[in-house]
């Protein structure tokens, strides 16, 4: 990062934007640049005006049209670093653009650099190109050490090493120096040491915030599927596959998995799982919440939630229910005026170019809400389609669900109550299991066979109300999906080597 700064001002750019909630680490690495190139470095803000870094002596300008005449007269080959200046941009002030823009040519010419540093990405269409945009990253295990250091320093305890060292800094990734500070000093005074758990906790906590990604807590694993075979085989086939044997191996990153089925079949239940196969970290991206009313807003989401993603890679990033944030890209030149569109290519170009071990698992309920450039080959490592469980599969489930509900399986007909339930889905097997226990219960019983078997009865499955589109997502799988399950046919007579 240093290093692309250092170059950006020593070929004489006259703009650069920095885009960091980090703004007192972006601050000392921009004085060290200055230092390594013997320049003077400038500070501003509404509330102090120009100042200068070195001797703190001030030139006001607290105004921001004031600043840039102020600006003008800083002597040759400054750097001026500019704090929340995006804020004055977002309303496209034409007397503050055009300043800028006549000032950057003036820079340019002196040799001045302006620096603006903000937490997210504003800048109208008249500036665009007059700026060089710089993600600054999130620190790396590195940097979390030296806090983690110093934090040990000043509480007075040991440095941890070794494993307890990965693990907290493994916990700690993807938060900013802040609040990975923050959360240390937290689980000193809470647990009087640095505990993995609660840097953990406490990083969930702060991913959350912005309300778009989530860390999710997996206790599922795949042996919670009932079915699946060939889903399930696909998973622990790549289990491996963000090892350094992997790499060494040849094998490219994965890119990702769509999932594609009617609700209730246990989609969302295997991309859960899916991070346990990793045994990763999943954090879930509500694509909806990506759009922002701010111009540029939906952009600089898209780019901090990429950031985190690929900070605490290795890890699983689950898109539930794609169709929803995304049903605006299909018309969205009428809509919004373009910006799902955009995001969304954003997103699948992240996806195809990707070098950071992120794991996209993304589902699907409805697939013609879909862009069609979200279905191409390619995309995808692969795109699964789950259709309605078979008479095996329901039966699997069945065991899964009354173990699940704390009752041993053994003490049932199972083969009786998956051939009852023909046409349900995984979600309905579980409801009619709960239904059975709520009318036992009632009666002061356990939960029996006729309990079970009136649940089953008292259903109408969803494949019997929604027959006709269910036949139609079904006709549109063929062909373009691998299936969740291998056929009746082939489980019965021969392995599969799926
Ligand atoms: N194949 C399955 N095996 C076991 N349970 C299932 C299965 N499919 C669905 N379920 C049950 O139904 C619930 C809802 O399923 P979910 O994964 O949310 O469906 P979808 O995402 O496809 O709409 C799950 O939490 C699980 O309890
Ligand atoms: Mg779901």
């Amino acid at each position: 990062m240093r290093k692309r700064i250092t170059n950006y001002i020593r070929s004489g750019h006259a703009g650069l934007y920095i885009v960091s909630p980090e703004e007192a680490r972006v601050e000392s690495e921009l004085k060290t640049v200055a230092k390594s190139l013997k320049r003077p470095l400038w500070a501003w803000s509404a509330t102090t005006g120009l100042v200068d870094t070195q001797d703190g002596s001030s030139k006001g300008g607290n105004d921001p049209l004031e600043a840039m005449t102020a600006i003008g007269a800083l002597p040759d080959d400054t750097l001026v670093l500019l704090r929340d200046f995006h804020l004055f941009l977002q309303d496209g002030n034409p007397v503050l653009i055009r300043t800028i823009k006549d000032e950057l040519v003036r820079a340019k010419s002196k040799g001045i650099v302006l620096v603006v540093l903000g937490c997210r990405q504003v800048l109208p269409p008249e500036l665009e190109r007059e700026f060089i945009l710089l993600d600054f990253m999130l620190p790396n295990k590195e940097q979390l050490g030296t806090v983690l250091d110093n934090i040990c320093d000043s509480a007075k305890q040991a440095k941890p090493t070794g494993d307890a060292r990965d693990r907290i800094l493994d916990a700690a990734t993807g938060m900013t120096c802040l609040e990975a500070e923050n959360a240390y000093a937290l689980s000193v005074i809470e647990s009087k040491k640095v505990d993995p758990d609660v840097v953990a906790r406490e990083k969930a906590a702060t991913v959350k915030k912005n309300g778009i990604l989530e860390v999710v807590t997996v206790r599922e694993t795949l042996d919670d599927i009932g079915g699946l075979d060939v889903l399930k085989g696909w998973l622990l086939k790549r289990r491996d596959a963000f090892s350094q044997r992997a790499r060494e191996y040849g094998l490219p990153n994965p890119k990702g998995l769509l999932i594609v089925g009617i609700p209730g079949t246990g989609k969302s239940l295997t991309a859960k799982a899916t991070a346990s196969v990793f045994g990763r970290p999943l954090l879930k991206l509500d694509a909806g919440k990506l759009y922002g009313s701010l111009v540029g807003q939906s952009e600089s989401n898209l780019r901090s939630v990429i950031q985190t993603a690929e900070a605490i890679a290795p890890c699983v990033l689950w898109l539930d229910e794609i169709e929803k944030g995304l049903a605006g890209s299909k018309s969205s030149g009428s809509t919004d005026g373009g910006t799902s569109s955009r995001v969304f290519g954003s997103f699948i170009s992240w996806m195809q170019e990707k070098t950071a071990p992120v794991f996209v698992v993304a589902t699907a309920n409805d697939v013609t809400q879909l862009p069609p450039e979200l279905l191409r080959k390619g995309r995808w490592d692969d795109l699964m389609f789950v259709d309605l469980p078979n008479d095996q599969e329901r039966e699997a489930i069945w065991k899964i669900q009354i173990q699940r509900h704390g009752r041993d399986w053994s003490h049932y007909d199972t083969l009786a109550l998956a051939k009852a339930s023909a046409g349900f889905t995984g979600a309905e097997i579980e409801q009619a299991m709960i239904d059975a226990m709520y009318a036992a219960f009632a009666g002061g019983r356990e939960p029996g066979m006729p309990d079970l078997l009136w649940a089953v009865g008292e259903t109408v499955p969803l494949s019997k109300l929604m027959a006709e589109q269910i036949a139609g997502l079904k006709k549109w799988a063929v062909g373009r999906c691998r299936m969740a399950t291998s056929s009746v046919e082939k489980t019965k007579g021969r392995k599969i080597a799926a």
